[in-house]
């Protein structure tokens, strides 16, 4: 399973962004229409029907984000349906969605005592901070990046200094007719995996 545990009862916790290709996840003003479709094809990309992503997407149990990234998504249109979300702050935020529970403090204890024993397949989207965290606290199984084609020169970076050095291995790559590329690495190699 994740991080060569045993125990098969953990989840996998999988981090995914859209990234510039030089790795920025946000804009300094927050506008996102570096992540609008250009129209340009890739005739070797393939696509995915809506039913496709639709699927996809019902499989995910429970989404993980920092407020920040909750307040922008409040603002952009909530993209994280009746899922069960988890919001990390430390401040009193209004509660807006019956399936937004809000969470401060040990991001360890977050997964292994509150998210394992209900859920197995836990997205952690976002922002730049949480996700930091949950790497320097090896909470990370998965790391699934969809890079757009563009270079945005400035803004906020998905990785910094503080992300411990630590070989990943690639599982997916997926180049969509969009010009979009998605890459999906684990912590381990999938040959190693039960
Ligand atoms: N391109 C993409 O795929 C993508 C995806 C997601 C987000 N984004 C963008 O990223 C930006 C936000 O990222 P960000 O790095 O600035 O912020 P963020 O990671 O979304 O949120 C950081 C906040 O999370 C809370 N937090 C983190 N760890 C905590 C803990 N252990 N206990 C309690 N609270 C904790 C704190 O909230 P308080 O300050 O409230 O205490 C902290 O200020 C937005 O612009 C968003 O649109 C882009």
């Amino acid at each position: 399973m994740s991080r060569g545990n045993p125990n098969p009862t953990r989840p996998t916790v999988t981090l995914h962004m859209v990234s510039s290709l030089d790795g920025i996840i946000a804009k300094k003003d927050n506008s996102v229409s570096w992540l609008n479709d250009s129209g340009e094809v890739y005739e070797k990309g393939v696509s995915i029907s809506e039913e496709e992503a639709a699927a996809f997407v019902k499989a995910i149990d429970c989404y993980v984000l920092g407020s920040r990234t909750y307040e922008h998504a409040l603002q952009l249109g909530w993209p994280y349906g009746d899922t069960p979300t988890v919001v990390t702050t430390n401040r009193m935020l209004p509660s807006t969605k019956k399936s937004v529970q809000f969470y401060s403090g040990d991001l360890k204890r977050l997964v292994d005592e509150i998210l394992a024993p209900r859920y197995r397949n836990i997205w952690l989207v976002g922002g730049a901070m949480l996700c930091q965290r949950f790497l320097r606290l090896g909470l990370v199984d998965e790391i699934r990046l969809s890079i757009v084609p563009v270079l945005l020169g400035d803004g906020l970076r998905l990785f910094d200094s503080s992300v411990p050095e630590e070989r990943w291995h690639l599982k997916n790559v997926v180049a969509y007719k969009t010009g979009i590329v998605e890459l999906l690495y684990g912590s381990q190699p999938t040959s190693s995996k039960p």
